[in-house]
């Protein structure tokens, strides 16, 4: 049985660090669920990593679920979280719900969304139906980019206190784990000793009570953004394009396929053939 959204709140009862890592695919999907990653994300982050949109606005429903679906059938232990995209919860609490069902039924044990305490009753909707949510403050990129651009979050008191306030809020709304993305690590360790769920870093410091990285950066596989919290822990792109240069002069040169790559024929059926073909 996989993990529940439950094991990972009880993770920070028992002061036990969460991993969290995006996952969009089957394959690495399969991958991040074998190493013991607690939790796969399906991140809206798709839209950049694997669609190839310079952000996450273009996202929708359809592309959703099928990076979710995907990804259900690859995992066997971790928790499954997707994103609900950019106007897929914002307009009405009712698109909210359908939405948030539509994910589970692809698969997801829980939803995300982005927003503070602004989105304080569309998470308690979604919660009393039955379907966990985890909330997304701090740098939210489906809006804060659009009118700030990439920015560290919660830099004066003021801004932090709001932050404060938001991570409280969504905590009352029912979420069982908030996301902080790009927060200052002071006011990421206030949240996490604030409340009782589980606070998610990314670019937030270590006093987050788990971390998440979008797969393509920790992989050394995404070029256009090289966040400066991103760790890259291999450089698989760099390989990848390696592989395929002796791939293609292998083609080129008459190497590949080798014997061992090829399928023979028995030999009387061959001499049938060239006696039917008359050669
Ligand atoms: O879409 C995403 O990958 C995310 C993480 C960066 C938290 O929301």
């Amino acid at each position: 049985m996989h993990k529940s959204v439950q094991d990972i709140i009880n993770m920070k009862k028992e002061k036990k660090k969460i991993s969290v890592i995006t996952s969009y695919d089957y394959t690495l999907a399969s991958l991040c669920d074998k190493a013991g990653i607690d939790v796969l994300l399906v991140g809206d982050s798709a839209g950049m990593v694997m669609l190839g949109y310079k952000n996450t606005i273009p996202v929708t429903m359809d592309h959703m679920i099928m990076f979710t679906e995907a990804v259900s059938r690859a995992r066997k232990d971790s928790l499954l979280v997707a994103d609900l995209p950019f106007m897929s919860y914002q307009a009405s609490i009712e698109d909210a719900i359908v939405n948030s069902g539509k994910l589970i039924k692809a698969g997801a044990d829980a939803v995300k969304l982005e927003g503070g305490m602004i989105m304080a009753d569309t998470i308690s909707s979604i919660v009393e139906v039955g379907i966990p949510v985890m909330g997304h403050i701090g740098l939210q990129p489906q809006t804060t980019v659009l009118s700030q651009g990439y920015k560290v979050q919660a830099k004066t008191s003021d801004t932090a206190m709001r932050l404060i306030e938001d991570a409280k809020e969504l905590e009352q709304a029912g979420a069982f784990s908030i996301a902080l993305e790009m927060v200052t690590k002071e006011v990421s360790q206030i949240i996490s000793d604030s409340i009782s769920i589980p606070t998610i870093g990314i670019g937030s410091g270590t006093g987050c009570d788990g971390q998440v990285l979008v797969a393509q950066d920790l992989l050394g596989m995404y070029d256009k953004i090289k966040p400066k919290f991103a760790k890259r822990y291999m450089n698989l792109s760099e390989d990848i394009v390696k592989a395929l240069e002796s791939y293609r002069e292998d083609v080129q040169s008459g190497m590949f396929p080798a014997q061992t790559n090829s399928f023979s024929m028995d030999e009387n059926e061959l001499k049938k053939l060239r006696e039917k073909i008359g050669s």
